[in-house]
């Protein structure tokens, strides 16, 4: 029974990996995680156009053609509108990225204001703050420790940041080591022994996937109780604040009616925290780490800072989005460095593959290969070297679309991609100005080891030391 589905691929005629019990192919050449498999999948079984592998019984479809991932995540779309069924808890059900069909479209055109360019500028001066606090707290580090575990720096900054933006809360995490908030976005994330079970029943039953209590449920509680006491606050005590957590409670419909409810807002800014803490954290990590590691391009960097800050007058809104050299390094960092290794959807009407004869069943999991295609030379000649060049207009109009793929592609990529970018810019302008990044004689060569077992793309071991030194 549980070979049931084996032959799947094989009697389409779907290249792919010999499936093998318990795991399917779930867990790659011995026990490895996502990057390493998906890397293996493109090189070694035909995944870089189209091949078939298992989680557990379930076979998955491995796209890395780039037409045919324009075909199934914009041209058509509305063949490939879900992602795969997250992990069961009440709490999160109506988070957007677990959100289906109508739904899910409904939800997102309610919540894509929330991201436009005006409302991110109300948002800088909170940011600014966050950003400040992140420069007081490597300076002080520096001088302690004579170096600075700059993941552990970022990650502070990206989770007050969220705390400050989804939740109205302060958070502190920079002066306070004990915060409570925190620790329970850190259970969120863990992939403990209860959430790695739960992980694998999931494969086999949803229902009973969902009778399994792991930390999750516990960290979920807090913060749902966390964001009722603020709505219930506001609503008694209009605030000014521009914050997500306020824009949510702000979508009215044509009678000024809230359109999203209490248990909705609530999944909401739990999935931005999810979604966006150690994805941005990484995508500075990495930044960081490459200006270290190359004097001549953070220079260039500097200058432009201090450039835009001389021609806007300070250091405003404004002259954060007027940096087009600090845009490429963020470019190419997502290139070399995806946080998302990979991004999938579910076939929800029967589909045949452009450029071939596979017909593609209804409720199947298609995965989109980003790291692979990134470092493919194909693509992107010498794809280890850090070039920000790669970015200018004139080389980004040669490449495929489909090529860079660091926030997904389509009606249904990443809602936040131009909040996430704001806050990494403010974050690097602040410390750029008056600091110099260096490496420490621990800091690895590059490029950058990568964690294998790490869901999200992350450096091996999990620290980056490096030096922050005054600016002359
Ligand atoms: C550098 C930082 C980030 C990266 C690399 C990133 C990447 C991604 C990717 C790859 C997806 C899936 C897209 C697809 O399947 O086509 C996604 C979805 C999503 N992200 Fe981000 N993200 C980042 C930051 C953020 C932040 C800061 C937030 C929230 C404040 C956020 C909220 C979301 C949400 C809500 C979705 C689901 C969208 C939907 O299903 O309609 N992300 N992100």
């Amino acid at each position: 029974m549980l070979t049931k589905n084996f032959d799947y691929w094989k009697s389409r005629g779907v290249p792919g990996p010999r499936p093998c019990l318990p795991w399917g192919n779930e867990f790659g050449p011995p026990f490895t995680k996502v990057g390493e498999f998906d890397s293996w999948l493109y090189h070694k079984h035909g995944g870089k156009k189209y091949c078939g592998y298992f989680e557990l019984r379930k076979p998955v479809l491995f796209v890395g053609d780039l037409e045919m991932i324009k075909a199934i995540t914009i041209k058509d779309f509305d063949h490939f509108t879900d992602q795969r069924d997250q992990l069961g808890n009440d709490l999160f059900k109506e988070m957007l990225i677990i959100l289906k069909g109508a739904k899910w479209k409904e939800t997102r055109s309610v919540m894509s204001p929330t991201f436009s360019a005006s409302k991110l500028k109300a948002m800088y001066q909170l940011t600014l703050d966050n950003a400040q606090n992140l420069l007081k707290y490597i300076n002080a580090q520096q001088v302690d420790k004579g170096e600075v575990e700059i993941k552990e720096a970022f990650g502070k900054f990206t989770m007050d940041n969220i705390a400050a933006s989804a939740f109205g809360i302060n958070c502190n995490s920079f002066t306070d080591p004990n915060s409570k908030f925190a620790a329970m976005s850190a259970s969120l994330s863990d992939f403990d022994p209860l959430s790695m079970l739960q992980f694998i029943v999931q494969g086999v039953s949803a229902k009973l996937a969902a009778l399994i209590p792991t930390p999750v449920d516990k960290a979920g509680e807090f913060f749902r109780s966390a964001v009722l006491k603020t709505i219930s606050h506001r609503e008694k005590n209009p605030s000014s604040t521009r914050d997500f957590l306020q824009l949510l409670m702000d979508t009215k419909d044509k009678d000024g009616k809230r359109i999203l409810s209490d248990s909705s807002i609530v999944a909401q800014s739990i999935l931005f925290l999810f979604a966006g803490y150690e994805t941005t954290a990484t995508l500075l990590t990495f930044a960081a780490y490459c200006l270290a590691l190359d004097q001549e391009i953070q220079q260039r960097v500097q200058q432009e800072v201090d450039d835009a800050v001389e021609r806007h007058g300070g250091l405003t809104y404004e002259a954060v989005m007027d940096m087009p050299y600090l845009d490429r390094v963020i470019s190419e960092t997502l290139r070399l460095y995806s946080p998302a290794p990979r991004t999938e959807r579910v076939c929800t009407k029967k589909y045949t593959l452009p450029g071939s004869d596979l017909v593609i069943d209804v409720g199947t999991l298609l995965a989109i290969p980003v790291l692979p295609i990134h470092r493919d030379p194909e693509y992107y000649p010498d794809p280890l070297r850090f070039d920000p060049d790669r970015f200018l207009p004139e080389e980004k109009e040669k490449r495929h679309p489909c090529s860079y793929l660091p926030f997904g592609s389509g009606p249904r990529n990443c809602i936040a991609m131009r909040f996430a970018l704001f806050e990494a810019k403010v974050a690097l302008v602040t410390m750029l100005r008056e600091l110099t990044l260096k490496p420490t004689p621990q800091t690895p060569p590059h490029p950058m080891p990568l964690d294998k077992k790490a869901f999200l793309v992350s450096p091996e071991g999990g620290r980056v030391p490096l030096c922050a030194v005054r600016r002359e």
